[in-house]
């Protein structure tokens, strides 16, 4: 019986499917699995559904020679060895799509909570301080009417630009490439980056990693931003500088700052634990349960079809049917 290996335990029946035909070990602790809780709960299997804190790097790979699939659950596969699993037939799978509306509902939770210091006054109210009404009580930043600047217009960005238009906001975004269908959905405008960084209001990060998004937003980026400007990170940690946004956020260069990804998560600068205006959460973009639910059915079901000789719909390595295991 072929073995797949689940690195953490979801909601909803969909695992359930899997053990109908295979031999299903799900790593079933509140907590990530150690590197060698990881090596040994994998071993023999011929599919992994992982996360992104799984890295699934060349030894990894290597120990497992029956592996077809590597089913990550999320969108982002930056902790896989693309190119190696390729080399070694191994299929690797994302979750596209079903995050998109969940992830950009939350970079707009996180742009009204340092907006309107919802999390400051929350505070405030529990412990005891509010006794008046006043009119310069937790200040913040009108966001209607403003411009929002989007950094990465794919799916996500798409998402946040167009809840934009019932704010009344103008869109700025920039991205590698122009993205025509985007703009013409959301009204977005294209802008060269230190257009983007001088103009926006809202500043959301909503882009892969790659070479060319790591560290791009570090001190001389913040400096040319607004001073009233907000910066909000969906996408992923090490695409800011964070000892440099924490310096910057101290010294009112920019204003706030909500950030759902850290640069060395689950580390987060201390520089930023103590500041205001900062919203920090826990990588929680897709973590709304029907969201969570569909995330783990669509990994299952990479699994189903890769084992069953088939192609999964969301294959990040297409150029590996080539050189099939
Ligand atoms: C994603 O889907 O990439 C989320 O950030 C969780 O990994």
């Amino acid at each position: 019986m072929k073995k797949v290996f689940v690195s953490l335990e979801y909601p909803g029946e969909a695992v359930g499917r899997l053990a109908e035909k295979y031999e299903v070990v799900v790593f079933r602790e509140e907590r990530l699995p150690t590197r060698r809780e990881l090596l040994e709960g994998a071993a023999g299997s011929s599919a992994v559904i992982s996360t992104v804190a799984d890295s699934i790097d060349r030894e990894f790979i290597d120990l497992l020679p029956d592996l077809k699939i590597v089913s990550n659950c999320g969108v982002g596969y930056e902790n896989v060895d693309v190119a190696y699993a390729t080399e070694k037939g191994v299929m690797v799978t994302n979750t596209p799509d079903v995050l998109t509306e969940t992830t950009a509902d939350l970079a707009w939770a996180l742009i009204f909570a340092v907006a309107r210091r919802v999390v400051e006054a929350d505070t405030y109210v529990r412990s005891g301080k509010f006794k008046t009404w006043h009119p310069s009580l937790l200040m913040g930043r009108n966001v209607h009417g403003k411009t929002l600047g989007v950094f990465g217009m794919g799916r996500i960005g798409s998402a946040v630009a167009r809840r934009a238009s019932g704010f009344g906001m103008k869109v700025l975004y920039h991205n590698r490439r122009r993205n025509e269908v985007s703009e013409k959905e959301t009204g977005a405008e294209y802008a060269e980056f230190p257009r983007l960084l001088e103009e926006s209001d809202f500043l959301v990060i909503a882009s892969p990693l790659n070479d060319g998004t790591r560290g791009r937003f570090g001190a001389e980026e913040f400096r040319k931003m607004k001073r009233s400007s907000i910066i909000v990170n969906v996408g992923r940690g090490p695409i800011i500088k964070e000892a440099e946004l924490a310096a910057a956020l101290e010294e009112g260069v920019i204003w706030g700052a909500g950030l759902d990804v850290y640069e060395k998560e689950p580390e987060v600068d201390p520089g930023l634990l103590h500041l205001p205006n900062t919203v920090l959460l826990p990588h929680i973009g897709s973590a709304a349960r029907e969201t969570r639910e569909d995330m783990i059915d669509m990994a299952v079901t990479s699994v189903e079809l890769a084992l069953d000789g088939k192609t999964p719909e969301h294959i990040v390595n297409p150029e590996v049917l080539e050189r099939p295991k």
